[in-house]
């Protein structure tokens, strides 16, 4: 049992700190937010994550993890800590490290013995050696500490499996006995350890994102191909995926990237090279087809509709930048809401987790409690997010109950043959003019 101590009580702080409680470690959660951390004395998760709920409770109960917001309390007899603040965007794309170094601050000025510090937060390169500056001169007294980067991989929707299943740890540190321990502590996760330095520990993470948004927006450019030349998108996508040198995931054609972190770190990892007088041609074509399927979906859905949206009541099938997760930070439902209202349509959402989150980020947005109601009297109908709710809806009371039955299907869920003969009038992303109406 190890002496474990989580900064940031996010969904990666929060998911960290539950699952190395789990493990049998001893987890103190800190976060600033003082409301998030009486909430979760309370039983009440700041963020919906399947399984979450379940997990916290059952190591609080077993007296593994505890929450609090005093560094002194969460730093006495800790021999980890993990720094799992947000690193968001900054104005120029740079990532914004202010939470990084107040945490860093934070625990010079409260770290009592020899302290491993692991940044699990997705940080430029360099940041390592950075926070270690900052505790160095921030430390009332010289107390010996390590910094190492241990980047994290999990995806929201799946974080405690993802975590609990890794395909790899990435250990970055030149003191080779903190990477030991850190290593040691990651055993019983039973996944390939990568050690290596700081640096391309940093580095891994930023390439692994903007290779997976890359990937992303290539067979989004396909799907535009396909749809031109009268193939099918999710077809390509399998026959490709078949080829172990490609994979079959992250080849799902639609609306493109969103959430809190592909849209930040390829724009990070764009700003670093620029810093360095280094041209991103790759990153930047990425970014550009991603934001493109946004403005396509509301021309399509336009096109479907006699060529405006104007004086239209559109509703929106799901709102969180993916299923499964109420996150909505730069979900592509955000910039197809706005495009929506600026070309003078109605916006109507539903969402079976994010309405909170909807409620203070999309005001003009009509939010319903359940499809059916939201779906009565639409012009249209886009799906934004895959929710497996949305894949079992009954189409034809949905189609009864719309004024016209059109569906822009912007996650491909829906089977085109059926929706024809269901009567609606159908488009999805890149799956054939046969299939278009
Ligand atoms: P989040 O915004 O959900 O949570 C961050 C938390 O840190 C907040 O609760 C905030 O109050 C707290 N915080 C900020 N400064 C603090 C301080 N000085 N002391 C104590 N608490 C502080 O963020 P997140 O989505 O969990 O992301 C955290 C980091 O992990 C980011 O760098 C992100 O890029 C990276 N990451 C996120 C995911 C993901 O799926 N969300 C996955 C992998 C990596
Ligand atoms: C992503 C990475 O998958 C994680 O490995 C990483 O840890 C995390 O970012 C991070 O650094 O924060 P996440 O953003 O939670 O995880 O979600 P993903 O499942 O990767 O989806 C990201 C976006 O891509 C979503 O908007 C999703 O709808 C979209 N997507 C995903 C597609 O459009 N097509 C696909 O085939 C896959």
């Amino acid at each position: 049992m190890k002496q474990i101590c989580v900064i940031g009580v996010g969904y990666v702080g929060l998911v960290t700190g539950a699952c190395f409680a789990d493990l049998g470690n001893r987890v103190v959660a800190l976060d600033m937010n003082k409301k998030r951390i009486e909430n979760l004395k309370q039983g009440i998760m700041p963020i919906y994550e399947p399984g979450l709920d379940e997990l916290v409770k059952r190591n609080v109960k077993a007296g593994r993890l505890s929450f609090t917001t005093s560094y002194a309390e969460a730093l006495h007899g800790c021999e980890f800590i993990f720094i799992a603040v947000g690193t968001p965007s900054g104005v120029n794309g740079e990532a914004d490290l202010q939470y990084v170094a107040a945490a860093a601050r934070s625990i010079a000025q409260n770290m009592t013995g020899p302290l491993i510090i692991i940044n699990k937060s997705t940080v430029p390169i360099g940041t390592g050696d950075w926070v270690a500056d900052i505790v160095r001169s921030a430390q009332p007294k010289p107390i010996p500490f390590s910094v190492v980067s241990c980047p994290e991989f999990l995806r929201e929707g799946t974080a405690i499996s993802d975590f609990m299943n890794p395909h790899r740890i990435v250990i970055g540190s030149l003191d080779k006995e903190a990477a030991n321990k850190v290593a040691e502590l990651h055993l019983p996760l039973r996944a390939p350890i990568v050690i290596t330095d700081l640096r391309t520990a940093e580095m891994i993470k930023y390439a692994s994102n903007a290779f997976l948004a890359t990937k992303i927006s290539f067979i989004n450019e396909i799907a535009e191909i396909c749809e031109a030349l009268g193939a099918d998108v999710k077809e390509v996508a399998a026959g490709m995926g078949y080829d172990i040198r490609i994979g079959k995931l992250f080849l799902d054609a639609g609306l493109g990237w969103g959430g809190s972190c592909f849209p930040k770190d390829v724009r990070a990892l764009a700003y670093m090279a620029k810093e360095k007088a280094l041209e991103t041609p790759i990153l930047d074509a990425a970014v550009k087809v991603n934001y493109r399927q946004r403005k396509a979906a509301v021309q399509r859905t336009a096109e479907l509709l006699g060529g405006s949206v104007k004086g239209k009541t559109i509703g929106l099938l799901g709102l969180a930048f993916k299923p499964n997760t109420d996150d909505m930070r730069d979900a592509p439902s955000i910039d197809i809401a706005h495009g929506l209202i600026e070309s003078g349509a109605q916006v109507r959402a539903y969402d079976p987790a994010a309405m909170d989150a909807a409620r203070s980020i999309l005001p003009a947005v009509d939010l319903f409690d359940d499809p059916y109601s939201m779906a009565e009297g639409c012009d249209a109908l886009i799906v934004v997010t895959e929710w497996n709710e949305f894949k079992q809806l009954d189409l034809e009371r949905i189609k009864s109950l719309m004024r016209t039955p059109v569906i822009f299907d912007g996650r491909n869920i829906y089977d085109p043959i059926l929706m024809k003969q269901l009567g609606f009038t159908y488009r999805s992303v890149g799956r054939g003019y046969n299939h278009q109406p």
